[in-house]
């Protein structure tokens, strides 16, 4: 299922602008991470799901070459040259990801000119629910249907990564682009960045999540990620020098092996490490315990998680902190943020007969500190979709 609001607008803004019905449309959401932070570049693995929130993209045919490009959110359209390489200004970064997946489709012989497009999201801006990966995934889903062409999930999932990295300057992983593709519905997905297999996991019927937004300005591009980035393969470089097997990536690295070496890596890289080993060993606890339904144990590695990220990564803020803190004295099961960081959202494990006092109560407690959060039940949803 996908948001029906959200596509029957944008096909609505799509038919007033340009004065005619779109004739490829696409649904993909965005998502909420729930453990396994900053471990995709590292090889390693998360558990996330696709929300119910996400962007659709309208393209139909034009008289004139090129791409019209009309963001219905803002409103405003612009235009290029879906045969060149260079990134449009800054005001239209919106634009540079629906370009930078047209650049990078182009590689698999798929070209698209002479196009209409509008986009449209539900998914508020800077909320750490990754709306540019939903845009790119949307881009391509739409673009893919209007050519004729297939192409397969990994390679869309690496196209949407590229748009980010060449167009957005951001040095992601693939977790926001497979979470967008994957999702199912009320069910978590399991995904592993080596060997870029997913597998689907069922939600207890009693938890819900809850995702508790700051509005704190948030962009990834801007922020010290690619720094982390550095510091990761920095901390893997030194690792494979010291262990007795080859270290390609974090991943390789169990949390016994790091803890006996970690004194002879540069600090900053240990510390880093610490968060990202720490995650993947918790992901893969996570495993059993969701299979044995011990959703107090699984909870409890989720404010793990926030711990280290706000220690040993810091790439939390007070704000996600105090959201945190509140969350667990209001009686949730796990809390933590959720995606990159510094900045972004707190998503919270509940029980489902619990999700409105909780949220009511942290609304509260953090209005008394001086924050203006708000709070939604997340419902794991399906993920990418063409809409007919
Ligand atoms: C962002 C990136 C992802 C991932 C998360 C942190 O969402 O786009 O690739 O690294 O941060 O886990």
């Amino acid at each position: 299922m996908y948001d029906e609001t959200v596509v029957a607008q944008a096909i609505a803004i799509h038919t007033e602008t340009y004065g005619t019905k779109p004739t490829s449309v696409a649904y993909a959401p965005g998502r909420i991470e729930v453990l396994g932070n900053h471990t995709d570049y590292n090889e390693g693995t998360t558990f996330s799901c696709a929300i119910n929130m996400g962007h659709c993209f309208c393209i139909s045919a034009s008289a004139k070459p090129g791409v019209r490009l009309t963001a219905g959110d803002i409103p405003a359209t612009t235009s290029f040259d879906p045969k060149t390489d260079e990134r449009l200004e800054k005001k239209f970064q919106w634009a540079n990801y629906v370009k930078g997946v047209m650049r990078f489709l182009r590689d698999h012989g798929i070209e698209v000119d002479g196009i209409d497009c509008t986009f449209l999201g539900s998914i508020p801006m800077g909320a750490g629910l990754s709306s540019s990966a939903a845009l790119e995934v949307a881009t391509a889903y739409a673009v893919l249907d209007y050519t004729g062409k297939e192409l397969g999930k990994i390679e869309i999932a690496k196209i949407g990564q590229k748009a980010e990295h060449d167009f957005a300057g951001c040095s992601c992983g693939l977790l926001d682009q497979f979470s967008s593709i994957y999702g199912i519905h009320h069910g978590l997905i399991h995904s592993d960045f080596r060997t870029l297999e997913t597998y689907p996991v069922k939600l207890p019927d009693d938890v819900v999540f809850l995702m508790i937004n700051p509005h704190i300005k948030h962009a990834l591009s801007e922020s010290p990620y690619n720094a982390r980035r550095i510091s990761c393969e920095l901390a893997a470089k030194q690792l494979d020098a010291l262990l007795d097997h080859p270290v390609k990536a974090l991943r390789d690295v169990s949390w016994d092996e790091f803890i006996a070496h970690r004194d002879q890596l540069d600090p900053e890289a240990a510390q880093r490490a610490t968060h990202v080993i720490g995650e993947i060993t918790r992901v893969e606890q996570s495993v059993q315990l969701l299979k044995e339904n011990k959703l107090a144990a699984f909870g409890q590695l989720l404010f793990d998680s926030h711990e280290t990220s706000r220690t040993a990564f810091e790439n939390s803020c007070d704000e996600l902190d105090t959201v945190v803190e509140d969350a667990r004295a209001a009686g949730a099961l796990g809390a933590r943020l959720s995606g990159g960081g510094w900045g972004g959202s707190v998503v919270a494990l509940v029980h489902a007969a619990d999700a409105d006092a909780i949220c009511q109560k942290i609304i509260a407690t953090c209005k008394a500190k001086g924050l203006e959060p708000t709070a939604e039940t997340i419902i794991p949803s399906a993920g990418a979709t063409i809409v007919k």
